[in-house]
């Protein structure tokens, strides 16, 4: 064991992660979509380092942005100063936003885009004059993060029911991918007719549910559910952290289905997959019922130290550039290479079904009593030279857009053998 791993074993704590069986995997640079050992072993990023890397690594454009915004400020908070990188960041984003979404909210991750998103609906009802507008409704086995107002809005029982005493609790719908549109829309509607007065907010994964296992929502589910909101006065959060930045295809899943919500949660691939920034976009008309004379004490009380990190901006003003120009464009046909291997993969016996939308692929196994089928077949993908990560029975494919037709060749063949060897 090298001494690296040894001082890991000894030190560290790492997330989601049973430590007692865990094997530590030293990585020390990255090129393209690939990550590389401490020994030189070059492993493909199937799973775009926790779904967040987005033109591959040690890009020169962004690392040009980065090192020129180094030269300048490392960090300035956003308390009560600005600067140039998180202002012209702002201001891309709302131009490539869907409609209506005009104020931008910083933050250093999904789960405190989500905890913004839940605070500011929450907030704009009292300052309106609605207070008893405080409850949530969400998806079943929704996720949303791992901070304590996010996990009120989960549904991922593994993950959350542990801290059920914890949380705010919400309301479920079940999830249309499950239960079909029509009976989502049903339920959906029949909660806004009796409580639209006690809701401030539907928080929902537009399009595909990402760590439910890739659970892709029948079309027009999206479209439909945000119409209900609107006709019953309650605020629609859309959680694009997985889905966001060309993740389905379209810059953001809403877009899909003419979606505009009235906050969009934007993290991951925000700043490239290069450092830790989130945003909370809003509506002027949200925003607005803010304003007041200080006394009144209307502002948003909630600010993070690295609210607006100016080396996360720079690197996500260049990386949003480069996502419209080059990298967006030129995924197209790497997601026609992505269907076709998906669909091998549904050819195989071990596997129950195979669902996808854009990049966002889930193979569920069939499962096996006693068995954690999903991480042995993640942990043995890694001999044949790729990096995936389970959800459950579930083996993810979400590499970076930047994957060409040789590198989905590789994520097939290594994720069959190990499919092979394992079950
Ligand atoms: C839809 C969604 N929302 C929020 C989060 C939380 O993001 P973070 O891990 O950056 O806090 C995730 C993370 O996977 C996510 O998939």
């Amino acid at each position: 064991m090298s001494m690296l791993e040894d001082l890991d074993r000894r030190v560290m704590w790492h997330p989601f992660t049973q430590m007692a069986e865990w094997e530590p995997l030293v990585i020390e640079r990255g090129e393209g979509n690939y990550l590389i050992d401490t020994q030189g072993r070059r492993y493909l990023d199937g799973v775009s380092s926790l779904w967040c890397n987005v033109h591959g690594h040690n890009h020169p454009r962004l690392n040009r942005a980065l090192r020129e915004q180094l030269e300048r400020i490392a960090h300035s908070t956003f308390l009560g100063l600005t600067h140039e990188p998180g202002i012209r960041l702002g201001a891309a984003l709302v131009e490539v936003a869907p409609p209506g979404l005009s104020r931008v909210f910083y933050s250093d991750s999904g789960s405190t885009a989500v905890e913004i998103a839940l605070k500011q609906s929450f907030q704009y009802w009292q300052l309106r004059g609605r207070p008893t507008k405080q409850r949530f409704l969400r998806l079943g086995s929704a996720y949303h993060g791992d901070t304590l107002g996010a996990v009120g809005v989960g549904g991922i029982d593994l993950f959350h029911r542990i801290f059920g005493p914890l949380l705010v609790q919400s309301i479920a719908i079940p999830s249309p991918a499950l239960v079909g549109a029509a009976a989502a829309l049903d339920r959906l509607a029949q909660e806004l007719d009796t409580r639209a007065h006690e809701l401030a907010a539907f928080v929902v994964e537009p399009l595909v549910q990402g760590a439910a296992g890739m659970l892709v929502h029948p079309q027009g589910f999206l479209a439909r559910a945000a119409e209900l909101c609107r006709a019953y006065g309650v605020h629609l959060i859309a959680d694009e952290v997985a889905t966001g930045f060309g993740r389905t295809g379209t810059l953001f899943a809403c877009e899909q289905e003419g979606v505009a919500p009235d906050f969009l949660c934007l993290g991951k691939g925000i700043a490239g997959g290069y450092l830790p920034l989130a945003a909370t976009l809003s509506t002027e008309e949200i925003y607005e019922a803010f304003l007041g004379p200080r006394p009144a004490l209307r502002q948003f009380f909630h600010g993070h130290t690295f609210t607006a990190n100016p080396l996360a901006c720079a690197v996500g003003l260049e990386s949003l550039a480069l996502l419209r120009e080059e990298t967006l464009p030129r995924a197209q046909p790497h997601l026609a290479s992505l269907a076709r291997s998906a669909d091998h993969m549904r050819q195989l016996s071990a596997v129950r079904e195979v669902r996808q939308c854009g990049l966002m692929i889930g193979i569920e196994l069939v499962p096996r009593e006693t068995r954690l089928l999903g991480a042995e077949v993640c942990e043995r993908a890694r001999q044949h030279g790729v990096i995936l990560r389970p959800l459950g029975d579930v083996v993810v494919w979400m590499p970076p857009l930047t994957i060409g037709a040789d590198d989905v060749a590789l994520l097939e063949e290594a994720t069959r053998a190990a499919i092979g060897e394992i079950c």
